[in-house]
């Protein structure tokens, strides 16, 4: 059954109106390689986003963004092998841990903070303190694009001689508590997803954002068969490029992205305001750029019965991250698992609601209203 209200209702620029564009491109002849419209994009979101601080360099998706990010940190440690694991949180996404792999090395996972969701402070201190001298990078999640407190990370680099990957998949839109946009000015990659599903919704793209230029310039040669000379290959490399057609998705999604943030962060509200019995993440950024509505069950509540309650009334839901990384059977055999109590409570309890650029409040009150039937 189709439902009335989907979870997600991905809405990028709309190419079929944008004809004069994609014959630009046509007539140029450049379709990929960093082009002319990736470059516009590129230029763009250090001014709009990044308030004019570092550079960026897109890649075709999150994924190979972080693979790329976490191997170059690797290879800055090629003497030291002994730096084995990338400390991640056990709540995320299945990307973060591949990437890891990819890259040679084996995720550690540390627990989460029970009200802002995100990498608890705790938890990585003690694991950094037991296996300090063989990590070689730590790849925290900015939970469902809140803000990440990125000072820290810096002292864990300089207290603990471990590089860092931020993985800021939902983020872009993001204000920091500073009100910049998530990242600005940090030193390390910020990798960020440009996927239909994301508040910056682009077809498929990623983003490595850092203030420091060289290391972009690396990461681009990277992603692009490792050319750091012309087709010459002088360091490690895949093809990671973002073609120019998804270029221009994301260039257009630019316009007018400010208000649709906007018009999300007010629609969460609306939710939080109907749902006051329920437990949300609490907020650390000044915008938040919401993907969806995360939320927690009542302890008492059944998961199964609440959902079966949405489909009948036609309500899309999912539950991020239901199985969390340490739950999942591959990362339990390749991976360091070691308890995360927190993750555990919130996968277990994690409902995730509908959200759409163009939702009205009375859908939203509507799916207020059923889950409230369902779960009291
Ligand atoms: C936490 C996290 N990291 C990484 C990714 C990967 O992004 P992409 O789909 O652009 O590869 C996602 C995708 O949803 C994600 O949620």
């Amino acid at each position: 059954m189709k439902a009335k209200i989907p979870f997600l209702k991905p809405a990028p620029a709309r190419l079929s109106l944008a004809e004069d564009h994609l014959r630009e491109i046509e007539e140029s002849g450049l379709y990929s390689n960093f082009g002319p419209t990736n470059a516009a994009f590129e230029s763009r979101l250090i001014t709009e986003i990044f308030g004019g601080v570092g550079a960026c360099a897109t890649v075709c998706n999150a994924t190979i963004g972080l693979m790329l990010a976490i191997k170059a940190a690797v290879m800055d440690d090629e003497p030291s092998r002994r730096r084995r694991y990338a400390l991640m949180p056990s709540y995320t996404f299945a990307a973060t841990a591949h990437a890891a792999l990819w890259s040679g090395l084996t995720p550690i996972f540390c627990d989460v903070d029970p009200q802002t969701w995100l990498p608890c402070l705790e938890s990585e201190r003690r694991i950094l303190e037991k296996f300090g001298d063989e990590i070689a990078v730590v790849v925290p999640y900015a939970t469902f694009g809140a803000d990440l407190d990125l000072d820290r990370y810096q002292s864990w680099a300089e207290r603990f001689g471990v590089s860092v990957v931020v993985d800021a998949a939902a983020s872009l839109g993001t204000l920091d508590r500073h009100g910049r946009g998530f990242g600005a000015g940090f030193p390390f990659p910020v990798v960020f997803s440009m996927h239909v599903t994301k508040t910056f919704a682009a077809t498929e793209g990623g983003l490595i954002y850092a203030s420091n230029p060289e290391l972009i310039a690396k990461l681009r040669a990277m992603s692009n068969f490792g050319f750091g000379e012309p087709r010459t290959a002088t360091m490690l490399g895949l093809n990671g490029k973002l073609s120019e057609i998804a270029a221009l998705a994301a260039l257009l999604k630019l316009d007018g992205f400010d208000r649709i943030v906007e018009r999300r962060a007010a629609l969460y509200r609306r939710y939080r305001e109907r749902l006051a019995q329920f437990d949300f993440q609490a907020p650390t950024a000044k915008r938040q750029a919401h993907q969806f509505v995360p939320l927690l069950l009542p302890e008492r509540a059944d998961a199964q019965a609440v959902s079966r309650h949405l489909t009948e009334a036609g309500i899309g839901h999912a539950s991020y991250f239901r199985p969390h990384l340490g739950e999942q059977p591959y990362f339990q055999r390749v991976c360091q698992l070691l308890s995360t109590p927190v993750a555990d409570r919130l996968s277990g309890r994690s409902l995730s609601l509908p959200l759409h650029d163009a939702m009205l409040e009375d859908e939203v009150n509507f799916v207020c209203d059923v889950l409230i039937r369902a779960v009291f």
